[in-house]
């Protein structure tokens, strides 16, 4: 049986017509956003938007919210620990009581990988499922939102001619993960550099993706370049040699940078930073390099446009003057 609702729930096989016309949207929605206009476009009038969020977010839950509201929905917030969920109640059985009381779009953030798709085969009959962050294998808003930063820098179809470099904890980031699969679909360079504890070969094949162990080889030629946060709640024992090993080869710097890379390179990361472990604060506030401001204007403007195509018959037909 196809759903009548379509879902966002995976960065993985959007072709890339699909994606230049979701950036499209989200461009616009941001254009919009930057226009000074007051902040309401009420497209979205009379459907009901809840945010489950069974894992700490400040960025992701924050700009669902906002977006929901900017475009006149109704939302819930709903955090999983204050929740009946701790008098043990299944998170399906939540689900199933809010959809009771009529919710148009589940916007989820849970720690167990494939949840969203057994909710999708559960619910998405009756509501749109949106992944806001899924253990550590997914986090399609999120990729979405780097792509759109980088096509402000260059146009989409020229990002193939690009390089890219991934550097950190990718094993436990969700948002690498991401983006080795969303970045597949716009075809740009992406190298892959951080500890063996932290990137193992067989991610990179997966994505057939070079591996470097130090910044020098990822950092060569590169146009951006993405760090991470290091997962320390996500950190079994002994994967990295200390903080301050992994401190020493691995942070991205004004010194790294002018070292190894060229001097248009800018720098993504998806926050939250621990500062001067994964990226000196220096180089966090630099305005010539660092996107990160615009990354999260671009997360706003992504999950309207995100809440437009779910929920919106002719979301491309949206007029925003
Ligand atoms: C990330 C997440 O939760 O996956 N944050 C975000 O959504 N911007 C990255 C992280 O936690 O490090």
């Amino acid at each position: 049986m196809s759903a009548p609702f379509p879902h966002l729930i995976t960065s993985a096989g959007w072709s890339f017509t699909r994606l230049s016309q979701f950036l499209s949207l989200a461009q616009a929605c941001r254009t919009a956003l930057d226009s000074g206009a007051p902040k309401c476009w009420p497209v979205l009038q009379g459907k009901t938007v809840v945010n489950l969020f069974w894992e700490p977010s400040t960025r992701t839950r924050s700009s669902f919210e906002l977006a929901a509201r900017y475009l006149g929905a109704h939302v819930l917030n709903f955090e999983g620990s204050s929740s009946s969920v701790s008098k043990g109640e299944t998170l399906f059985d939540t689900v199933d009581s809010l959809l009771q009381m009529g919710v148009d779009a589940f916007v989820v953030r849970h720690r167990e990988d494939g949840l969203h798709q057994r909710l999708v085969d559960t619910f998405g009959a009756k509501t749109a499922v949106l992944n806001a962050g899924e253990g550590v294998s997914d986090h399609p808003t999120q990729a979405l939102l780097d792509v759109l930063t980088l096509t402000q820098q260059v146009p989409l179809e020229a990002l193939k001619d690009k390089k890219l470099a991934i550097v950190g904890d990718i094993k436990h980031s969700r948002v690498a993960q991401a983006n080795l699969s969303l970045l597949q679909t716009v075809g740009i360079d992406v190298h892959c550099a951080g500890p063996e504890g932290l990137l193992s070969e067989a991610t990179a094949q997966q994505f057939n993706c070079p591996v470097h162990r130090d910044l020098a080889p990822a950092l060569k030629d590169a146009d951006f370049v993405m760090t991470l946060r290091l997962q320390k709640e996500r950190q079994e024992q002994g994967v990295i040699e200390s903080l301050e090993q992994f401190t020493e080869r691995f942070q991205l710097n004004h010194t790294t940078l002018e070292r190894y890379a060229p001097p248009h390179v800018k720098l993504l990361h998806p926050g939250p930073v621990n500062r001067e472990v994964e990226l000196s604060s220096a180089l966090m506030d630099d305005p010539a390099i660092s996107l990160i401001r615009e990354q999260v204007r671009n997360g706003l403007a992504v999950r309207m446009a995100a809440l437009l195509v779910l929920l919106h018959p002719q979301p491309y037909e949206v007029t925003w003057v």
